[in-house]
């Protein structure tokens, strides 16, 4: 099953394109669904219908017309109330153990109950569903990036306080507990933290597979593409393949209409206008064809109206050109490889936009920790790279590339492994 993330800066066109290209793809015979991780819950206005948001509706996929059906979450009471108590939970047990500021700031960053709920559901459909196409509406980028970065950001967290709780568990109860401030989990609690970890584990596969793929949307102006950017290093980061850019609301380079010419004065200001943004949004496609090249770039024109409804949505598809590939296609890997290189190792990770100065590695046991700007990934080293040692690190041709040789003092290599992919 293929599953098509929509994400970009706020406002710019996601939940109407991610409803545009499952409209066009369910009239062209794909079995699709399209769903929201955004609590905003447009895709109902977009699409034209009310979708029915009952929390506690075991079945709330609604069929928008044949071969097309919709999705919108909430999360139940209960659910929103477990996930508030594990992560506050977790906030007051890292403050405790005194663990770096950094990771606790990312556990306060948490996104909110909707959006793990829709991720949970979008694992749901992936491995029950009787789609071919799950097209996924996500939240403005921070919210998505947070939200694709959770599974393997949590469960790193949990894989390391499991085991710390457990010693703590031993070794604290009861008098100590009160001594050290740490609230102590019941055995429930761990039993509901496990839970979490085993079902964002598996939530992390359908983000890394082969056939889940993100696209970018945006809109030609400069402070847009500058975010957008950001994103698509973040989201290569995150180990998340993107493999289109969507530029949407781009004016038709038509003169302004001859028919009715307004008053005179009126005119030069109109004119002066529409040529200053037809202009400004000339430059903003060529700085995102700069940007984003060889990514297949597709434009959406900016239409007179607001493209409501179904038969709206596919005219919308209709009209847009580039580099349209049929959306069932798998998108090209991106992911970390690993491969023998001079006697050790070369490990690449594409992170496109960056400079080395820009990239901030340390090497943790068996981790390699990777950040640009304020995201970072935890990188889980294969086991043929944890007996080796890092000797340089560079960027080039849009890659990070670490060079790891074996270090013989710790455990002799004999053989050179097969060449992994993570
Ligand atoms: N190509 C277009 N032509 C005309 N109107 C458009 C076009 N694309 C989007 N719109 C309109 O722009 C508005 C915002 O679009 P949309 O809701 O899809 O953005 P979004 O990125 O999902 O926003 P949010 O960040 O709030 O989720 C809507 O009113 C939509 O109908
Ligand atoms: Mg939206």
């Amino acid at each position: 099953m293929r599953v098509v993330l929509f994400t970009g800066k706020g406002g710019v066109g996601k939940t109407t394109t991610a409803a545009a290209t499952a409209v066009q793809a369910a009239r062209a015979g794909i079995k699709t669904l399209v769903m929201s991780t955004d609590a905003a819950h447009s895709l109902g206005d977009a699409l034209g219908v009310v979708l029915v948001d009952s929390p506690d509706d075991p079945d709330p996929v609604v069929e928008i017309e044949p071969g097309l059906s919709a999705l919108q979450l909430s999360a139940s009471y209960s659910v929103r109330r477990s996930w508030r108590s594990m992560q506050d939970y977790l906030l007051t047990v890292f403050k405790g153990l005194g663990i770096d500021p950094v990771v606790a700031d990312e556990l306060t960053q948490l996104p909110g109950a909707d959006e793990i709920v829709a991720l949970v559901e979008l694992r749901k459909q992936v491995e029950s569903g009787p789609w071919d196409l799950v097209i996924v509406d996500c939240a403005p980028t921070a919210e998505t990036l947070r939200l694709l970065a959770l599974p393997e950001a949590l469960a790193w967290h949990l894989e390391r306080l499991i085991p710390a709780q457990r010693g703590l568990l031993r070794a604290l109860r009861p008098a100590a507990a009160t001594a050290t401030g740490l609230p102590l989990p019941g055995v429930q609690l761990l039993d509901t933290l496990r839970r979490w970890q085993e079902s964002l584990l598996e939530i992390q596969s359908i983000l890394a597979c082969e056939t889940t793929s993100v696209r970018l949307v945006l809109t030609p102006e400069r402070v847009v593409i500058a975010e957008s950017r950001r994103t698509l290093t973040s989201l290569r980061l995150f180990g998340l393949t993107v493999d289109q850019v969507v530029v949407n609301r781009v004016f038709p380079d038509a003169a302004p209409a001859e028919s009715d010419p307004p008053e005179s004065g009126q005119e030069s200001t109109h004119t002066a206008w529409l040529a200053g943004w037809n202009e400004a949004q000339q430059r903003g496609l060529s700085e995102v064809r700069h940007s984003f090249e060889p990514l297949p770039i597709v434009i959406t024109p900016y239409l007179s109206h607001e493209p409501v409804g179904t038969d709206a949505l596919a005219a919308l598809a209709r009209a847009r050109t580039g580099e349209i590939a049929d959306v069932l296609l798998p998108a090209p890997a991106q992911g970390m490889t690993v491969r023998p290189e001079d006697g050790g190792y070369l490990l690449t990770l594409p992170l496109p936009l960056v400079t080395a100065a820009q990239v901030d590695l340390k090497r943790r046991d068996d981790e390699l920790l990777v950040s640009v700007a304020d995201h970072r990934r935890v990188l889980s080293l294969p086991s043929v790279l944890r007996r080796c040692v890092v000797t340089g690190a560079v960027v080039r041709d849009a890659t990070l590339r670490v060079r790891f040789v074996p270090d013989e003092r710790v455990w002799p290599v004999n053989e050179p492994e097969s060449v992994a992919r993570g």
